[in-house]
């Protein structure tokens, strides 16, 4: 007993002993260059970051001190990513005994932003950049009070992933490394600042919040959202804040987030973040879900009424092991954080709701994943396909496909079948164990995997065609929904023109069906289907006006498709009202891709009206859309 604590002790003193690249040896990432990031993290990174922030509405600037820690080095210059900001001085040494230093800003890339280089000597472990955000930074979205909920009062929320962070903050904007943070933030009385750290329950009076996230994470998981935010428990630790006039509908939508909890907890390990909150942002939100650590940022599209799309919460909260605790080490391995992250957020459903909606939910994918396959594989980079992307020079944001989430997951899913669920989910949980807080390659995990579950189980596998290979390996397991097929035969009964299901289908209601059965059905009705049958099925089902916007966006794509243009009032409105990529992209996409007469003007007069309802994120997406006529 006391040899091994000797043992230990020695150990610890020749590890803190080493130079600094000697211990990052041990670093899975250690060799891995990001190319999406200009930081020297392999000779200095950032340990810990503290920020003061002052988050001004009136003229839409954050005024911002970045205070980072940093390792022990041998460097003379720390390099930092920044796109957008203004560095007013940069200084070395603790506060109170700064000294101004010499720095350098790059030229700026369209995509990368530039190099913030800055001179240290070797002893200085404290770097203090003064800065300010622009009307250029593409991570915030301040919204007017029209914008939001309540229409009283301006809302600011920022979203980090992938690259965005670098145009709020100043740091090393790579998830190779990851630093602990805290926060002074100051906003105007009236609001509330929530962070993804631990946050306050109650308002401030003076506006003023303090904020720590003490478990190591990555850049793009900083965030922080500014509002008339009010705070509802939903379990032990467990809750949501919302603007005032939602969150009544947002404790109903979320009630079972704390059943969510105990299940994923249940099947790999436990949860290490201590308290799981959501925020509901505004509308203008580009994504379902964000899930930034402790505190989900959620778009108020999920508040469905019937609960029928709570899986995303399903999904961020997945992300609290998948993602979060072990982390893709650059964005050409995002199907490391999101294809185990949908396999995750499926066993998460069937805990809760039982195999056939988990199924209904998996089919409702691979109807995804099947249209962005043909798309891909005839578009301009079908090595897309493959789940290790090639992204350099290019926008991360181009690998957010149904590659990295579906094709991911039913790889996870097809290797299940073949090892046995019991077996597999030892795996996993050892898994997010052996790798919490550490950020790892494709690599790492396919000799992991080799090592753990193929090798000792005797298992031979195809993982080298699915995650390098194009397409989908003939393998992939297939799931099947007889309700699923109950809407696709109904559908062709309206194709094919005949009718032995239809009079009893027509006594229905929309709420007779889930949202992911409209979704087949919809997606299932022929593209040129005629007006009569268009009109009569939204006169009935209210699809235009009344659908939750999940349905609505593929309705709205049937409308273009079909040339049913008395649906376009709703299509403005709809455009104009909902700023999540997903949601909207597609339909603007049927529009441009319609040979139709009019319906490229009204797409461009539809965004001209509706742009600057959007974040940068969906904003710069529709424009690449729009150019491509
Ligand atoms: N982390 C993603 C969102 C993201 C990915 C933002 C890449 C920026 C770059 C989040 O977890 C996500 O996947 N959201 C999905 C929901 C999910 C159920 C597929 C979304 O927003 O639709
Ligand atoms: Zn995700």
């Amino acid at each position: 007993m006391r040899f091994t604590s000797f043992l230990l002790l020695l150990f610890v003193l020749v590890s803190c002993n080493t130079e600094s690249s000697e211990a990052d040896k041990k670093d899975a990432a250690s060799n891995t260059q990001d190319p999406h990031s200009y930081a020297n993290v392999h000779e200095i990174r950032t340990e810990h970051l503290h920020l003061e922030l002052d988050v001004n509405f009136e003229n839409q600037t954050i005024y911002g001190v970045a205070r980072h820690k940093m390792s022990k080095h041998s460097t003379s210059e720390a390099i930092f990513d920044v796109k957008g900001l203004e560095i007013m001085k940069v200084t070395t040494g603790k506060e109170g005994k700064e000294k101004a230093t010499e720095y350098s800003v790059g030229k700026n890339d369209e995509l990368l932003g530039a190099p913030l280089k800055v001179k240290v000597g070797k002893k200085d472990r404290y770097i203090n950049i003064y800065y300010k955000t622009t009307e250029a930074t593409e991570a915030l979205d301040w919204l007017p009070p029209s914008l939001t909920a309540g229409k009283e009062h301006p809302f600011l929320y920022t979203q980090g992933q992938a690259i965005l962070t670098r145009s709020w903050i100043p740091l090393q904007d790579t998830p190779l490394s990851r630093i602990t943070y805290s926060a002074d933030v100051k906003v105007p009385s009236e609001l509330m600042a929530v962070m993804s750290a631990d946050n306050p329950k109650e308002r401030n009076v003076k506006g003023e919040y303090h904020f720590e996230m003490r478990q190591p994470i990555p850049a793009y998981l900083i965030a922080m959202a500014v509002g008339d935010l009010e705070y509802v428990e939903l379990g032990n630790k467990c809750g949501v804040y919302a603007e005032p006039e939602l969150t009544a509908s947002a404790a109903y939508e979320f009630e079972d987030v704390p059943k969510m909890m105990q299940a994923a907890e249940e099947l790999y390990g436990d949860y290490q973040w201590d308290q799981y909150d959501i925020v509901l942002l505004p509308y203008s939100f580009p994504f379902g879900g964000m899930e930034n650590p402790r505190l989900t940022f959620a778009n108020p599209t999920l508040l469905a009424g019937d609960r029928s799309l709570v899986s995303v919460i399903a999904h961020e909260l997945a992300h609290s092991w998948s993602g979060n605790l072990v982390t893709n080490a650059t964005w050409n391995d995002f199907w490391l954080n999101e294809g185990f992250t949908v396999y995750f957020e499926n066993r998460i459903m069937e805990a809760l709701y039982g195999k056939e909606t988990a199924d209904i939910l998996a089919l409702i994918e691979f109807q995804d994943l099947t249209v962005a396959l043909e798309d891909m594989t005839s578009g301009e980079h079908p090595e897309d396909t493959h789940l290790k992307l090639e992204l350099d020079h290019r926008s991360p944001d181009e690998g957010m496909t149904d590659i990295p989430y579906v094709k991911g997951a039913y790889f996870l899913r097809t290797l299940e079948q073949k090892v046995g669920r019991a077996k597999m989910d030892v795996f996993l949980e050892k898994y997010f164990n052996e790798f919490a807080f550490k950020t790892i390659t494709t690599a790492d995990f396919e000799t992991y995997l080799n090592e753990n579950l193929l090798k000792p189980n005797k298992i031979d596998f195809n993982t080298k065609e699915w995650i390098y290979g194009d397409g989908l390996p003939k393998n992939c397991v297939e799931i099947t929904s007889k309700r699923l097929d109950n809407m696709i035969a109904l559908a062709n009964e309206f194709n094919e023109g005949t009718s032995s299901k239809i009079p009893a289908f027509l006594r229905k209601k929309r709420g007779d069906f889930i949202t992911q059965e409209w979704l087949t059905f919809i997606r299932s009705l022929k593209h040129d289907t005629d007006l009569k049958t268009m009109a009569m099925l939204d006169q009935k089902f209210e699809f235009s006006t009344k659908a939750n916007p999940a349905i609505k966006s593929d309705w709205f794509k049937l409308c273009v498709r079909a040339g049913y243009t008395p649906a376009r009032p709703q299509i403005k409105a709809y455009l104009c009202k909902i700023g999540r990529r997903w949601f909207i992209e597609s339909v603007y996409q049927c529009l441009v891709d319609s040979q139709k007469d009019g319906d490229y003007e009204f797409a461009l007069e539809v965004f001209e009206a509706a742009k600057d309802n959007y974040h940068f994120v969906s904003r710069s997406t529709i424009e690449e859309v729009l150019k491509n006529k």
